[in-house]
């Protein structure tokens, strides 16, 4: 049975813990989908606190705990509406929003916040985004909707294009699918690719990777293709946007000509450029099915925090 006192990130779940996230998930569907009514977390409250923007994993998380019957607080712009803005540390931050809460979703621009906070916090952290280092609860709702659309999650080849480099989603989700046996196909505007953390870690547990310069030639034996924009907030030189944005563009054009099967395309969104709205009509698109996912993993980390799984 998975426990989690908190989850920073995707680097330490097992294929079981994983494959036991999506099940609990799966089987909560029809409560967060309002057809069903839950009180399962009824004396339980949540406070996102996010110091970046967000519009799915925010709106996402919060309906997940309301359809299980929880409670929400909520700071949306915690640079500026909080006492962040006044100059107040995470440690203190923490150390007074977990008197008001039982758990504490953060989103947070430095890599390793999550887990900062997750060591004095006294109750759980969940990461939903910490800088260019992992965002599990994306990664987790990403496997699902591979799940959902693949109907498995092994024998697949898994193209991951764009900015690699300070995409924190691509990473939980390359980590998470590592359990399984996936291989890669990975292409970046020249600068932007994969860390090396992460491809250390995804040889180290058996799994094969090809790294592209041509979108073409990851799509040609692609299941699976996941597109992500360029993180412009990221890049300490504000003109390097400007000069590769649109160099990498996936539209209906390059998708019919590339691909040999059909495949499942996914995106974490928002997107600004980079997968052209012609896409969208594609069966295989399923960029607009996948936020749904997101309540349903993240009521599944609610449940199994708490001890209250369905
Ligand atoms: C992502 C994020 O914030 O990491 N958005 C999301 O949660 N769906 C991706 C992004 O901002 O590009």
């Amino acid at each position: 049975m998975v426990q989690l006192s908190h989850l920073v990130g995707l680097r330490d779940l097992s294929r079981g813990d994983i494959v036991e996230i999506l099940d609990i998930a799966e089987k909560l569907e029809d409560t967060c989908r309002g057809k069903v009514v839950s009180k399962i977390l009824n004396d339980k409250s949540m406070a996102t606190f996010f110091y970046e923007p967000s519009t799915r994993t925010r709106l996402s998380f919060e309906m997940a705990m309301l359809r299980l019957g929880g409670s929400v607080v909520s700071m949306a712009d915690a640079k500026s509406t909080s006492s962040v803005w006044k100059g107040e540390t995470l440690h203190d931050t923490i150390r007074t929003i977990d008197n008001y809460c039982d758990v504490i979703v953060l989103r947070h621009p430095d890599a390793g916040a999550a887990a900062e906070a997750a060591g004095y916090s006294k109750v759980p952290v969940l990461n939903a985004g910490d800088g260019t280092n992992e965002h599990p609860t994306q990664g987790l709702l990403d496997i699902l909707t591979i799940r959902h659309e693949k109907k498995t999650l092994d024998g697949l080849k898994v193209a991951l294009i764009g900015d690699l480099k300070h995409t924190r989603s691509t990473n939980s989700l390359t980590l998470g699918l590592s359990n399984f046996d996936v291989s890669f196909n990975f292409v970046s505007p020249s600068g932007f690719e994969t860390s090396d953390w992460i491809l250390d870690l995804v040889k180290s547990r058996g799994r094969k990777y090809v790294q592209y310069s041509t979108i073409q030639d990851a799509l040609a034996d692609a299941d699976v293709v996941y597109v992500c924009r360029i993180q412009k907030e990221r890049l300490g030189d504000p003109h390097l946007y400007d000069t590769i944005k649109g160099s990498y563009i996936l539209d209906r054009k390059t998708l019919d000509s590339s691909i040999t099967k059909d495949v499942t395309i996914l995106h974490h969104l928002p997107r600004v450029g980079e997968l052209a709205t012609d896409v969208d009509s594609y069966p295989g698109a399923a960029y607009f099915r996948q936020p749904f996912n997101g309540v349903l993993v993240r009521a599944a980390l609610l449940s199994i925090i708490f001890n209250r799984t369905p």
